[in-house]
Formats: C-alpha cells, sequence, structure tokens
C-alpha cells in the first residue's frame, strides 16, 4: 500500500500517521476539527526534532516523515487512499455513520479498518455495503513506541484480508496478531485479572496496594497493577472492565471491582488527576520491598492470568503464538502467559485454580477446559 487515509487527528491517529510515514506511506490525515491537526502536526514536528537531536533518525528521514503526511479537513481527499483507519471517538453510531460516508469517497476496494479497543467489528462491517473490506487494526499506544497490533477480522471480512495487512504490519516494523472478533480482542480481555484480582485481593483485606504492586514487580512485572491502573487512568480502565463485563453478558469473571468505580466516582483517576490509588501531589514513598508472606499474591494473579489466556485459547481466540506476542508486545510481559504456564506447569495452575474455587465457590474461579 502507498497511499492510505487516516480519520481522527487525536492522540491515536497522530500515532499512526508517524508510524505508516515512516515506512514511505503517503497519508492523509482528516479530522473534523482543524485544532486537533494543528495540535498533531506541532506534536510530530517536536517528536521527530528530538529523534533527529538524539541520532535515533538522520536529517533527510525526518523530512521524508514529514512530508509524506498531507492533513485535510475535507474527507473528499481521502478519494485515493488504499485503506483508510477510523481513530475517531469511541461510539459505534458515529463510527458506522463514518464508514457509510467513506464508502462514496473511496473505491470499492479501499480497505476499511477500525482502530476501536471495545467495539464489534462485526456491527461495524454491518454499516457498510461492501463489508468484506472492513477490519479491526487495534494499535496500542503510544503507537510509534507499542509494536502490537491486533488484526481483527469481522465475520464479513475477505478472508485474504487479515493476511495481507500482516504482511503490511511487518512492512510497517510492527508486531501484527491475529483475534477473534470477541469482547476486548486479545489484550483487553486476557489482561483483565491483572487489575482485577488485585483489587479483590486487595478488598478482602489479605494485602495493601503497596504489597501487591511490589509481589508483581517482583516476579518481573514493570509495574503493579495499582501503580498502572493510576497510569492508564482508572476512568479508562473501569470503563474497559465494564465494558468487557457487559458484553461477556455479565460473566462473573469480567466483574468490575467497586473499589474501582469509588476512586472513579471520587475523580481519583490516577496521575492525571494528582490522586489515584496513591496520592502524586506528596512526595513518593519509598517502594515497598516484596516479602515471602506475599507470594501468595503473585501466585494468584498469575494463576488467573494463566487461566485466562489458556481459556482464549481454547476458544480459538488467538493462537498459542499470538497470544504470547500480544501480552509480551502490547502491555510489556515479562513473559507470554502460555509460556509461562508451561514453565509453571499446567498441573500446578490447574490445582491453584481447583484451590480458589474451593475456597470461593464462585464462578470467577472456573478452571477453564483447557487446563482440565
Ligand atoms: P482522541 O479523542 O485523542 O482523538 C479523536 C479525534 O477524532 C479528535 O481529533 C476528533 O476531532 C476526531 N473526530 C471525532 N469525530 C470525528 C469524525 N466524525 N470525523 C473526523 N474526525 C473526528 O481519541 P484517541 O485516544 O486517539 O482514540 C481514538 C480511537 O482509538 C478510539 O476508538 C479509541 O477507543 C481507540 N484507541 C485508543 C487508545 C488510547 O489509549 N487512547 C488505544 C487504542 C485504541
Amino acid at each position: 500500500m502507498k497511499k492510505i487515509g487516516i480519520v481522527g487527528a487525536g492522540a491515536m491517529g497522530s500515532g499512526i500517521a508517524q508510524v505508516a510515514a515512516q515506512s514511505g506511506v503517503e497519508v492523509v490525515l482528516y479530522d473534523v476539527s482543524a485544532q486537533s491537526l494543528e495540535r498533531s502536526m506541532a506534536q510530530l514536528r517536536s517528536t521527530l526534532q528530538k529523534l533527529v537531536e538524539k541520532f535515533k533518525l538522520d536529517e533527510a528521514a525526518s523530512a521524508a516523515i514529514w512530508q509524506n503526511i498531507r492533513t485535510t479537513t475535507s474527507m473528499a481527499e481521502l478519494a485515493e487512499s488504499e485503506m483508510v483507519i477510523e481513530a475517531i471517538v469511541e461510539q459505534a453510531d458515529v463510527k458506522k455513520k463514518l464508514f457509510v460516508e467513506l464508502e462514496t469517497i473511496v473505491s470499492p476496494d479501499c480497505v476499511l479498518a477500525s482502530n476501536t479497543s471495545s467495539l464489534s467489528i462485526t456491527g461495524l462491517a454491518s454499516a457498510c455495503q461492501h463489508s468484506h473490506r472492513v477490519v479491526g487494526l487495534h494499535f496500542f499506544n503510544p503507537a510509534p513506541l507499542m509494536p502490537l497490533v491486533e488484526i481483527i477480522p469481522a465475520l464479513q471480512t475477505s478472508s485474504a484480508l487479515p493476511e495481507r495487512l500482516h504482511a503490511l504490519m511487518i512492512d510497517w516494523k510492527k508486531t501484527p496478531v491475529v483475534a477473534k472478533d470477541t469482547p476486548g480482542f486479545i489484550v483487553n480481555r486476557v489482561a483483565r485479572p491483572f487489575y482485577s484480582e488485585a483489587l479483590r485481593i486487595y478488598e478482602e483485606g489479605l494485602a495493601s496496594m503497596r504489597q501487591i504492586d511490589a509481589a508483581m514487580r517482583h516476579i518481573g512485572f514493570r509495574m503493579g497493577p495499582f501503580e498502572l491502573m493510576d497510569l492508564i487512568g482508572n476512568d479508562v480502565n473501569y470503563s474497559v472492565t465494564r465494558s468487557v463485563f457487559e458484553m461477556f453478558y455479565y460473566d462473573p469473571r469480567y466483574r468490575p471491582s467497586i473499589t474501582q468505580l469509588k476512586h472513579v466516582e471520587a475523580g481519583w483517576f490516577g496521575r492525571k488527576t494528582g490522586r489515584g490509588y496513591y496520592d502524586y501531589t506528596a512526595p513518593a514513598a519509598e517502594e515497598e520491598p516484596h516479602s515471602e508472606r506475599f507470594d501468595f499474591v503473585h501466585e494468584r494473579i498469575l494463576t488467573m492470568l494463566i487461566n485466562e489466556a489458556y481459556d482464549a485459547l481454547y476458544l480459538g481466540i488467538a493462537s498459542a503464538k499470538d497470544l504470547d506476542l500480544s501480552m509480551t508486545k502490547g502491555v510489556n510481559y515479562p513473559q507470554g502467559l502460555i509460556a509461562w504456564g508451561e514453565a509453571v506447569g499446567r498441573e500446578r495452575i490447574a490445582a491453584q485454580m481447583t484451590a480458589l474455587y474451593e475456597r470461593y465457590q464462585e464462578d470467577r474461579y472456573r478452571l477453564t477446559p483447557a487446563l482440565r
């Protein structure tokens, strides 16, 4: 592909434009807001300058990237695109309306891709006349730095398209994986227990937030769950959990936490509001060292994560290889969860899940058939 269009010049659209332009693709970046476009280009200019200063990019390459991106507030300028990637507001009706309008502008074989992190690709495709060219192409924030891209075919997507996009993403120096069109795709589904089981352990009074964070760092995670939720934003993290829970018809395994809800209600979103689970206006407290007393914390959270990954494998959401790539390249896990499960031992994970189930008698702790 030599020419692509991107709709939405926010955090994601701008990042994706940079990634494509870096691979020599001509990008037309369209947004309804001229202000968004200006902000996006100012940001790109400063990013490119920094990369040149750090010798990560030479002047010529930086100029080439800059020249590859053209901005516009007129949708008609997307007419010659071979693919359009949308990264606008996360609302199904608005995205469907956009795709319907795009179909009147672009050629019938132009790929229509959505960067949605939670909406049904099959639902978006249903709005289109040529629904076989609609696909999910889910980048992670910040797109120029995070390697993972989830490719999500809708029920209607032509069978050749995922493979074609897989090759394209490799050209763009990304790590593509293919995911079934199901709630949360791969990462936002498989990572849920990292947050929810941490909150549950805290709610039960078994360990403090600091102790839980220290336990997870101890086994190689760069950040503990509470630190990470504060970084992502509790509002964002809560709404992802809630949407996955609702889309799974209220499966208790994905149930959101009241503790997190209260933090959202209080406006304690995390770093961006100065307060989340931790207070960022006060001088940072010393990091808690991990104590063996809290080994049960990382064992329990890791067991739940591995069980979730095997369940996704069992249900054909993705291959074992793609499941592992997703967690290491999309959310920086120290190991893929399937590989981790094999290393810990399936019997051990199964025994720990069974013990949790016996203790709580809750469906939340059911063992995946894959490990049974
Ligand atoms: P954002 O709010 O930063 O940017 C959205 C941009 O779209 C704005 O510039 C807005 O003016 C423009 N826009 C809105 N409606 C439009 C329309 N009808 N036509 C043209 N332009 C329109 O949003 P962000 O964070 O970049 O997210 C965009 C999409 O990417 C969403 O679907 C989001 O769920 C998804 N996503 C976001 C991630 C994140 O961490 N922010 C990660 C992965 C996916």
